[in-house]
């Protein structure tokens, strides 16, 4: 059986404990391997070695430090298929989306490699005379890097990467439904030349690992994705610690379908959405906002599209939906359908777990439709992070903006239209932080910031420059080569009246 251990101080060690814990396929129930199961005493280890690391790190030039992500990115892409084919089994997701989310990790690391040549500060001129004003930026410290298994090497690269190159060292603790795809990455860092002690891995639950990252005073920068639980623990114990903190939480994101939308392409749009990833995406549609026009319309296409979707092990090359992570999630999937019919929702297709023939042995949801849902119910308000979306019916533009800005969430959104005008009109109105027109709510590129408003997270944004902003410190210098006293607010010049 193979076996993954951690990544400390730039050696691959054993849990202290000795512990170890197994990471399973979804699919098929198979175990893939050993994983070290770590505790405090890790985190604590891992935290010294980043620590000691870090002002080597941080005086490393930052286009060196680029250079470095840059050979990452290139091992990354030579891998792709192999990594691909090995998260596919691991978390479940099907090979064509798997190679997607290491293109994610691809793109993120060639992009932060850049970063290393850029980095970007701001000069201005000074007040007085023979001085010299500028603000540049400074790397933080340590930064933890709490991941979720859904994307499990994209997410951690958007991270890590921004952090890297920024000249932060790393205590990464990926999400125990994951840790091989996490192991793979840091494997390619080390390859890569990133120096010992830069980027350290530790294995384990939230409760302890996780716990242990989020309080530990010289993790000065936390980043999570994760639930909207989870993050609020996370944000409560960074404040009274007074962290940086970065939340990237739940969606509730909808696609509005006007009445001159092109249906064929709204129900492509749709289906990808909501069922690419089972479902399992920050940003999947789990709301269809249907206009009243063409709704009945739509729902007949929509269930006859979604009735010839294939489930089974992402591996198989004529699979369309794989497996979700793992019973729990089947449970929760569940849950949320029966409530919804409790509620008066109707199961257009789909309802239901998969628990005969061979399928059994894996966590399967049937790709499941509801309608006759009101914009209050739970099933339109919770995030299900499964593959179930809800047809809302809506009587006009003002209507549809209207039911998609009342959630709690604000992550993605999307509108299929004709209407230039009233595509204008949605790119202003709807609240979230991702807004396509004519074209799903997934599929978010590296170089634009990624984030959600209201409670999809803090305020912060990942990838893309917004991402540098967020990994780092600005320091205003000022430098006086008059060689003389100059007392700034005093002699300024004032122009005589
Ligand atoms: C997520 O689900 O947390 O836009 C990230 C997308 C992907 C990233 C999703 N590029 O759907």
């Amino acid at each position: 059986m193979d076996f993954y251990p951690m990544y400390i101080g730039g050696r691959w060690v054993e849990a202290r404990s000795g512990q170890r814990f197994t990471s399973v396929n979804p699919a098929t129930g198979q175990i893939l391997g050993e994983v070290a199961l770590g505790d405090r005493e890790d985190v604590q280890a891992a935290v010294e070695a980043a620590r000691d690391a870090f002002d080597a790190w941080r005086r490393t030039p930052a286009p060196r430090r680029g250079e470095i992500l840059f050979r990452a990115a290139e091992l990354l892409k030579r891998r792709k298929e192999e990594l691909a084919r090995e998260l596919t089994q691991e978390m479940g997701k099907v090979l064509t989306e798997a190679r997607g989310d290491v293109q994610e990790a691809i793109d993120m690391t060639y992009y932060m490699a850049g970063e290393g040549r850029r980095l970007f500060g701001e000069t201005v001129p000074a007040e007085m005379p023979d001085k010299f004003a500028m603000a540049v930026r400074e790397p933080i410290g340590v930064v933890g890097a709490i991941t979720p298994w859904n994307f499990p090497i994209a997410i951690p690269s958007w991270k890590i990467m921004p952090a890297l190159v920024s000249g932060n060292t790393v205590v990464f603790k990926p999400a125990s439904d994951t840790p091989i795809l996490a192991h793979r990455l840091v494997e390619i860092l080390d390859e890569a030349g990133v120096p010992p002690g830069v980027v350290n891995l530790v294995y384990g639950p939230g409760g302890t690992v996780g716990d242990a990252i989020l309080a530990h005073p010289d993790v000065p920068v936390i980043t999570f994705t994760g639930s909207n639980e989870a993050g609020v623990h996370v944000n409560t114990v960074a404040a009274s610690l007074l962290k940086r903190v970065h939340l990237e939480l739940g969606g509730k994101n909808a696609i509005i379908v006007m009445d001159d939308a092109d249906l064929d392409l709204a129900v492509e749009g749709i289906v990808w959405s909501a069922f690419g990833t089972s479902g399992q995406r920050c940003t999947a549609a789990s709301r269809v906002l249907a206009h009243r026009a063409i709704k009945d319309r739509l729902v007949t296409r929509l269930v006859e599209r979604i009735r010839r979707l294939r489930l089974g092990d992402g591996l198989e090359p004529d699979t369309d939906v794989g497996p979700v992570i793992n019973s729990q999630a089947l449970e929760r999937i569940h849950g949320y359908v029966e409530w919804a019919r409790r509620e008066g929702a109707t199961v257009a297709t789909g309802g239901r777990k998969v628990d005969e023939g061979p399928l059994a042995r894996g966590f399967f949801y049937e790709p499941t439709l509801l309608v006759d849902v009101r914009p209050e119910m739970r099933v339109a308000q919770e995030e299900i992070f499964g593959p179930v979306t809800a047809v809302i019916e809506v009587g006009s533009l003002e209507e549809a903006i209207r039911v998609n800005n009342q959630v709690r969430y604000g992550l993605s959104s999307s509108i299929y239209t004709r209407d230039v005008n009233g595509a204008f009109r949605a790119m202003r109105d709807l609240m979230t932080g991702l807004v396509y027109v004519n074209h799903g709510t997934i599929g978010a590129e590296v170089h634009l910031p990624f984030g959600g408003m209201r409670q999809t997270g803090n305020g912060h944004r990942e990838a893309g420059r917004a991402a540098i902003d967020f990994y780092t410190e600005w320091k205003s210098v000022y430098v006086d080569f008059s060689g003389r006293l100059q007392r700034a607010q005093i002699d300024i010049p004032q122009p005589s009246s």
